[in-house]
């Protein structure tokens, strides 16, 4: 915020001599956090509402200045949402910014808002109120995101698609079962959401400056007024303590995590030598140059914000790292940390939500790789288990020669003749085409959580009972 702010004074001149402005220009720069903590505008004027409430009901200010403070504090409310309202830097924050316009407006009764309050209680108070707003913002943004991935996985719960380990063909799998994985781990984001918004519902006003207040509070009033289930129990713990926020991003930083590894399958599936899946026009780009180019930019950007949402977690666990108790102004740089993770994972799961509902399946190549690779090798030592009673151990032997001749002749397992088989080992019989080909190779893994399309309808329909 290099903008505005008082003229510039003679610079210092023990070290002012690049300095275009003078050190209070300097200090106001640094000091001012109205730039950013504006955004703060609503909780601040719905906490000093509630604050100014419980000291009229306590009888430490009179109806008539609660009267005047609340029609005065809806005022700059309508006037901030109509853009007509003025921040100053001179008044460093929103805190200060309201109260100030509050003096204006109605005079010496203004004054006595402040009673049995601080800005370190009010901070918290507001900054609070935000971040559990944005968590239920982000929580049902989430359960949209698994929504649309209840349906793909609903469409394709027997399309059968390779499954991988290291990126190599692995064992066949369905492409339902491989969305449902994506719906645990937003599922998990999910409940980590409701976990942090738990622990984070307890109400700030009224710890004061750290130490609490000599007035007849009612700090059960202010946290019930405010939505928070009760308030906190130390005075300096609640001034000190930003675990809310860091709670927020650790939980969006594990999200953003999920996102980018969601966004490079993406990538991976939509290029042609994939081809799983084309991505509508909604949610890509062409090239200016190479005319036949599709490009997957939105996925990519998911993928990419990781690297801000991470970078805003080490942040403030640094800010906050070896900080004295109680509050310190190093505090103050929380803010824009978890506002731009807030922004920016909400935008990723959007896009991503976008993506995964407007996707196609181009279901015959992923069939066509899933078979590709020997992936049914497994189900042939299987076979050989059940059927002929060999060891798993032998039978993963006699597979391996299985594999090696049809590597030979250029062929897939199923391609292998009968005679090609037995030469292998005696006891194969015709049997055992019936569980060479991908569809039984699925249909077979019915074990729990497992891949079979009727596992993968279970999970759907569990998860369906609790979204
Ligand atoms: N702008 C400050 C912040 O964001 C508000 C609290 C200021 N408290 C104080 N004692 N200077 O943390």
């Amino acid at each position: 915020m290099a903008d505005g702010g008082s003229e510039p004074k003679s610079s210092n001149t023990m070290w002012g001599g690049r300095f275009a402005s003078g050190p209070d220009a300097i200090m106001e720069e640094i000091n001012a956090s109205i730039g950013f903590d504006k955004k703060l505008f609503a909780q601040d004027i719905a906490g000093s509402k509630a604050h100014a409430a419980m000291l009229a009901h306590q009888g430490i200010i009179s109806a008539e200045d609660e009267v005047k403070i609340a029609h005065g504090l809806d005022t700059i409310l309508s006037e901030i949402e109509g853009g007509t309202f003025e921040f100053s830097r001179r008044l460093e924050d929103i805190h200060m910014n309201v109260e100030s316009r509050l003096a204006t407006l109605i005079g010496p009764a203004a004054g006595r808002l402040h009673t049995a309050r601080s800005r370190n209680d009010q901070v918290a108070v507001d900054f609070r109120l935000w971040v559990k707003a944005e968590m239920g913002k982000a929580e049902r943004m989430l359960t949209g995101l698994i929504a649309a991935f209840l349906d793909r996985a609903e469409e394709h719960a027997a399309t059968v698609m390779p499954g991988f380990t290291h990126l190599q063909t692995a064992q066949p799998v369905t492409f339902g079962h491989h969305c449902m994985a994506y719906v645990e781990m937003f599922g998990r984001d999910r409940s980590r959401l409701r976990d942090a918004i738990a622990r984070l519902d307890e109400s700030p006003l009224g710890a004061a400056a750290l130490a609490g207040t000599p007035y007849p509070i009612d700090r059960h009033m202010t946290a019930a007024a405010l939505g928070f289930r009760e308030p906190t129990r130390n005075s300096i713990d609640t001034v000190s303590d930003r675990d809310f926020a860091l709670e927020f991003l650790s939980i969006a930083a594990i999200a953003a995590t999920h996102l980018s590894r969601l966004a490079e399958e993406i990538v991976i599936w939509s290029t042609p030598q994939f081809g799983f899946i084309r991505l509508s026009d909604a949610f890509s780009t062409g090239s200016s140059i190479m005319p036949q180019k599709k490009n997957p930019d939105a996925a990519e950007l998911v993928r990419a914000k990781t690297g801000r949402i991470n970078g805003s977690l080490i942040a403030l666990l640094t800010v906050m790292k070896g900080l004295p108790l109680a509050y310190s102004k190093d505090m103050q740089e929380d803010k824009e940390q978890v506002f731009d993770a807030a922004e920016n994972i909400e935008l990723a799961i959007a896009a991503m939500t976008g993506m995964v509902r407007d996707m196609t399946i181009n279901a015959d190549r992923m069939k066509a790789a899933a078979g590709a690779g020997f992936s049914t090798a497994t189900d042939l030592a299987d076979w050989l288990v059940r059927e002929v009673g060999l060891p798993f151990r032998d039978a993963h032997h006699v597979t391996g020669r299985a594999v090696a001749a049809a590597e030979a002749k250029g062929c897939d397992l199923a391609g292998l003749t009968l005679d090609d088989l037995k030469a292998i080992h005696g006891a194969i019989d015709a049997r055992v085409y019936d569980v060479l080909t991908v569809e039984a190779s699925v249909a077979s893994r019915t074990s729990f959580g497992g891949t079979s399309p009727a596992g993968v309808r279970n999970q759907i329909a569990w998860w369906r009972e609790r979204l």
